[in-house]
């Protein structure tokens, strides 16, 4: 059996996958109750008036070769949040299962687990130890049921990035019992490189990717989970039918072509440039507390007073994140990198606070 099959709810290996309409573009469509026209504005390739390919194989293979995997390892998903819904989907027994979370982390993970009726535990990062993993605690919590473990690296809001060693220690101790999953949605921002090529040697890790962050596109909603095969096919029985609007698959073909993938490279060196350069300017600033080392297009940035400078960015025309209020973050606001300019003249904003 496989660690898929092992690991699944019965409810999803036993699913009969929804039987969509035939994809065939070469014949005439009068199968599937669609519209014959297209509306007036229609300026898609394929006609909106047509349901969308049920499962976007051309855009599969496109992020497949983005991200250096082989098709059947990859699942397109609405953004790297339906990745998480989908695995919580699959994988949580309501009132039995639970996931392993290490916060401050990003807030998806927790509300996919409750949505499912799952237990959420906790094993935080190490705020002084500058937000590393708790290895001993990772491991211990790992007893109490846990089937997924969400490790974001580098972590939102944090922005520290964890070590990869650490990280594939956690996978190899949950071998047969959890999943490890790696979000990655800052990983263009990292020095390291993605875990996509441990997969092999860890099957019990997974990893999700979003074209939201480096690649400009958080509004055509498009991420992916990387994964062995068996764990790949048993999320797509979890996916709707046409779950990938035409809109999106026509812009992410676009947006991937040589000429965008090149200006998205000069975007990352120049966020990565400008990080560095705002990181130093805050860290200077008589108001400024702390600045945390980012890996990520953020930093996470400590007050003498949040509110404060909060109100001063906001005189400004700038809304920063207030993380200020939660007790592992105190006096904490999140700060997205943003152009030259903007960055500027946040800087100015603040530095008069
Ligand atoms: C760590 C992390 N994972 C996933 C997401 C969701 O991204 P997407 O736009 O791909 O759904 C975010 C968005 O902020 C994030 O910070």
């Amino acid at each position: 059996m496989s660690l898929a099959a092992r690991l699944a709810r019965p409810e999803i290996l036993a699913l009969e996958p929804y039987a969509h309409a035939s994809w065939d573009p070469a014949l005439e469509r009068l199968h599937a109750n669609e519209n014959p026209w297209r509306y007036a504005g229609d300026t898609s390739a394929a006609g909106l008036n047509r349901y969308p390919e049920p499962a976007p194989r051309a855009l599969e293979a496109r992020l497949a070769a983005l991200y250096g995997v082989a098709p059947e390892w990859l699942v397109a998903g609405r953004g790297s949040d339906e990745g998480i819904d989908l695995l919580a989907r699959a994988f949580l027994t309501p009132y039995r299962d639970a996931v392993l979370l290490c916060p401050p982390t990003f807030g998806m993970y927790a509300l996919a687990a409750r949505l499912q009726g799952a237990a959420v535990v906790e094993a935080p990062l190490r705020r002084e130890a500058g937000w590393a993993l708790d290895e001993t605690a990772v491991l211990a919590a790992l007893d109490r049921g846990v089937k997924l473990v969400f490790l974001c690296t580098p972590n939102n809001p944090t922005g520290n990035a964890l070590p990869r060693a650490t990280v594939l220690r956690i996978a190899a101790a949950a071998a047969e019992r959890a999943l490890v999953v790696a979000d990655e949605a800052y990983a263009e921002f990292a020095a390291d490189a993605s875990l996509v090529a441990e997969i092999s040697r860890h099957p019990n890790l997974v990893v999700l990717r979003t074209l939201s962050k480096a690649y400009a596109l958080a509004g055509a909603r498009v991420g992916a989970v990387i994964a062995e095969p068996a764990l790949a096919a048993l999320l797509r029985r979890v996916l709707p039918p046409y779950a990938m609007p035409t809109p999106t698959a026509e812009t992410v073909a676009a947006a991937l072509e040589p000429g965008p993938l090149a200006l998205a490279r000069e975007h990352i060196a120049t966020l990565i440039a400008e990080r560095a350069r705002l990181a130093a300017a805050l860290a200077a600033l008589p108001a400024v507390r702390r600045v945390w080392p980012s890996e990520a297009n953020f930093l996470l940035v400590e007050w003498a007073d949040a509110a404060r400078a909060l109100a001063a960015a906001r005189r400004a025309g700038f809304v920063l994140r207030d993380f200020s209020g939660r007790p592992e973050t105190p006096a904490a606001l999140r700060i997205t990198v943003g152009t030259p300019a903007q960055n500027q003249r946040l800087l100015e904003a603040l530095a008069t606070p």
